[in-house]
C-alpha cells in the first residue's frame, strides 16, 4: 500500500517549505489582479466590492460561507473564448467546472458550446434550454438511460470512451431511428505536468481509447461501419490546470496522424477534432497563465501545419475549458470563527466552511491564497493556515497564507479562483449544507444556487 505526507504536512513555524511561493507581503491590501474576478477592489473604507456591493452586505444578506460569482467577468470570458476562435472553431465550456441554470443561459447568450458528462448536467443543460446540438456528451461509463436521453435529445455529439459504448450508442441511436454524430476519445500517451489525478492521456488510466497497439484504429473501423454513428471526429483531452502547450502539441500531432491514417485506410476525411479543455489558472501570484488568444493561435498553429504535412485540410477545431472560464471568476466568501496561535508551530484560522466547499486542498494538494476582505489593515503580517470546521485535520482551506496579524473573530475574508471544481465537487461532511452561489453584476446580487437547508438535508433521509 502506497502512504503520502499526512496533509496537514510538516511542522513549522513562521518558516515556509522550501520553494513556497509565500512571501510576506509588504501590503497585504493590495489584491492581486490575476486571482481576483476583474470587478474586484477595495472602497475608500478598504472594504472588498465585486460588481460595485461591498462583500460585507453580500454577507449580510446570503450568509457565510458563500461562492461569490462576478457574472460581467464570466460572460467577458466567454466572449474571450469565443472571440478568440473564432467562426472556424467551437469552444465547449465544460460543465463540470461549475454548472447551474443561470450558467447554461449565460453560455447561450454568449454563444458558447457545452460539454456535459452525465444525465445529471445533460438535464440541467436542456433545462436551462440549451439547444440540443450545441451539447457534447462525455463520460467513460455512460448508462444506457443516460445515452437514450442524449440521443433521444438530439444532442450535438457524443464522446465515444470505450468499445462498449461504441456498440451501445449505435444500438440505441438505430432503436431511436437516429444517426448519432460521434466523436472518438482517444488517449495520445502524454503525461501532462499537473496532479496525477487530474493528468487523463497517459495509458495507464480509465478515459478513452488507446492510439498504441492499433486500438484507436480499430475503433474508428467500427464506428464507420455501424448505421446508427456518424463518425466526425477525433477527441483528446490530456489533463487540467496545464501551462505548458508542449502537451497540448504532442497531443494535436497524434490525432492529426491518426487522421491521416484513416484517410489513408477508409478514404474518408473527418471533418472535426477536439483537443479538450484544461488550461490552467492563477491561484496563487505565482501561476502565469496564458490568455484565449495565445493557446487559440497555438493551438490552430500547430493543427494546420501538421494537417499540411500530411495533406489534409485542416479540420474544425474545437476546445473545452472549464478552469479557464469559470475558475478566476469567483471567490468564497467565510468568516473568521476562531483564531489558534500554536506556540512555536503556526496560527490557525478557523472559517465557517472547509473541504465541503472546497475539496481540492486535501485532495489535490492545491495552493491557494486568501485575503482579509472587510476592511484593510495596517498590521504585520502573520502566517496562517486557514482550515475548516469539519471533523478531520486533513481540512485544510488554504495550506500557508499570511494576513494581518490583527485579525479577529468575525472578519470576513476570501479565497480567490475558486469558481472551478468547488461547488461542483462540495459534500454535505458532517452534514454541512452547502453554499450557495451568488451571482454579482452592476451592483446588483441575485442567488442562483441556493443555499441548502436542514429540510434539504432530512428530505432526502427518509427515515
Ligand atoms: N474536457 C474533458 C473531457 C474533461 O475531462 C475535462 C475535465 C475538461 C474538458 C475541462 O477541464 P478544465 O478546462 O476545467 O481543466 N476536479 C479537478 C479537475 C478535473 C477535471 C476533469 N476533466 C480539479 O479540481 O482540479
Amino acid at each position: 500500500m502506497s502512504r503520502s505526507a499526512h496533509p496537514a504536512g510538516p511542522r513549522h513555524a513562521d518558516v515556509l517549505p522550501e520553494g513556497h511561493w509565500t512571501a510576506p507581503a509588504t501590503d497585504l491590501n493590495v489584491l492581486d489582479e490575476k486571482v481576483w474576478s476583474r470587478t474586484v477592489t477595495r472602497d475608500a473604507d478598504g472594504a472588498l466590492t465585486v460588481g460595485g456591493i461591498e462583500v460585507a452586505k453580500l454577507a449580510e444578506e446570503f450568509g457565510t460561507p458563500a461562492y461569490i460569482l462576478d457574472e460581467s467577468d464570466f460572460r467577458a470570458r466567454c466572449r474571450a473564448w469565443a472571440d478568440a476562435f473564432g467562426a472556424d472553431a467551437d469552444v465547449f465550456y465544460a460543465g463540470k467546472a461549475f454548472l447551474s441554470r443561470a450558467v447554461v443561459r449565460w453560455l447561450r447568450e454568449e454563444g458558447l458550446n457545452l460539454d456535459v458528462c452525465s444525465g445529471g448536467e445533460l438535464a440541467t443543460a436542456l433545462d436551462a434550454g440549451m439547444p440540443a446540438e450545441r451539447i457534447a456528451f462525455h463520460g467513460n461509463n455512460k448508462t444506457v438511460a443516460e445515452i437514450e436521453r442524449a440521443v433521444g435529445a438530439g444532442v450535438g455529439r457524443i464522446v465515444l470512451d470505450s468499445f462498449q459504448e461504441i456498440a451501445r450508442v449505435a444500438h440505441t441511436a438505430q432503436r431511436l431511428g437516429r444517426r448519432q454524430r460521434v466523436q472518438i476519445r482517444v488517449t495520445v500517451g502524454v503525461e501532462a505536468h499537473t496532479h496525477e489525478f487530474i493528468a487523463t492521456a497517459h495509458e495507464d488510466q480509465k478515459f478513452g481509447i488507446a492510439l498504441a497497439d492499433g486500438q484507436a484504429a480499430e475503433a474508428v473501423r467500427r464506428a464507420l461501419t455501424l448505421d446508427g454513428l456518424e463518425l466526425v471526429g477525433i477527441h483528446s483531452h490530456i489533463g487540467s490546470q496545464i501551462f505548458d502547450m508542449a502537451g497540448f502539441e504532442v497531443s494535436a500531432r497524434r490525432v492529426v496522424q491518426l487522421l491521416a491514417e484513416i484517410r489513408d485506410e477508409h478514404g474518408v476525411e473527418l471533418p472535426e477534432i477536439d483537443l479538450g479543455g484544461g488550461l490552467g489558472i492563477a491561484y496563487t501570484s505565482e501561476d502565469d497563465p496564458r490568455e484565449p488568444h495565445e493557446i487559440a493561435k497555438s493551438l490552430g498553429d500547430i493543427v494546420t501545419r501538421e494537417c499540411e504535412a500530411a495533406g489534409l485540410a485542416t479540420p474544425r477545431i474545437s476546445v473545452e475549458p472549464g478552469r479557464a472560464i469559470v475558475g478566476p471568476t469567483a471567490f468564497t466568501l467565510y468568516e473568521v470563527g476562531t483564531i489558534k496561535p500554536l506556540e512555536g508551530l503556526r496560527t490557525y484560522v478557523s472559517v465557517d466552511g472547509g473541504m465541503s466547499d472546497n475539496i481540492r486542498t486535501a485532495l489535490y494538494d492545491a495552493e491557494y491564497s486568501v485575503s482579509l476582505v472587510s476592511r484593510s489593515s495596517d498590521a504585520d503580517p502573520m502566517l496562517v493556515r486557514v482550515v475548516g470546521k469539519h471533523c478531520e485535520s486533513g481540512d485544510i482551506v488554504v495550506k500557508d497564507a499570511f494576513l494581518p496579524a490583527d485579525l479577529a473573530p468575525g472578519d470576513l475574508i476570501a479565497v480567490p479562483a475558486t469558481g472551478a471544481y468547488c461547488r461542483s465537487m462540495a459534500s454535505n461532511y458532517n452534514h454541512a449544507l452547502r453554499p450557495p452561489v451568488v451571482a454579482v453584476r452592476d451592483g446588483q446580487a441575485r442567488v442562483i444556487v441556493r443555499r441548502e437547508t436542514e429540510e434539504d438535508l432530512l428530505r432526502l433521509d427518509v427515515g
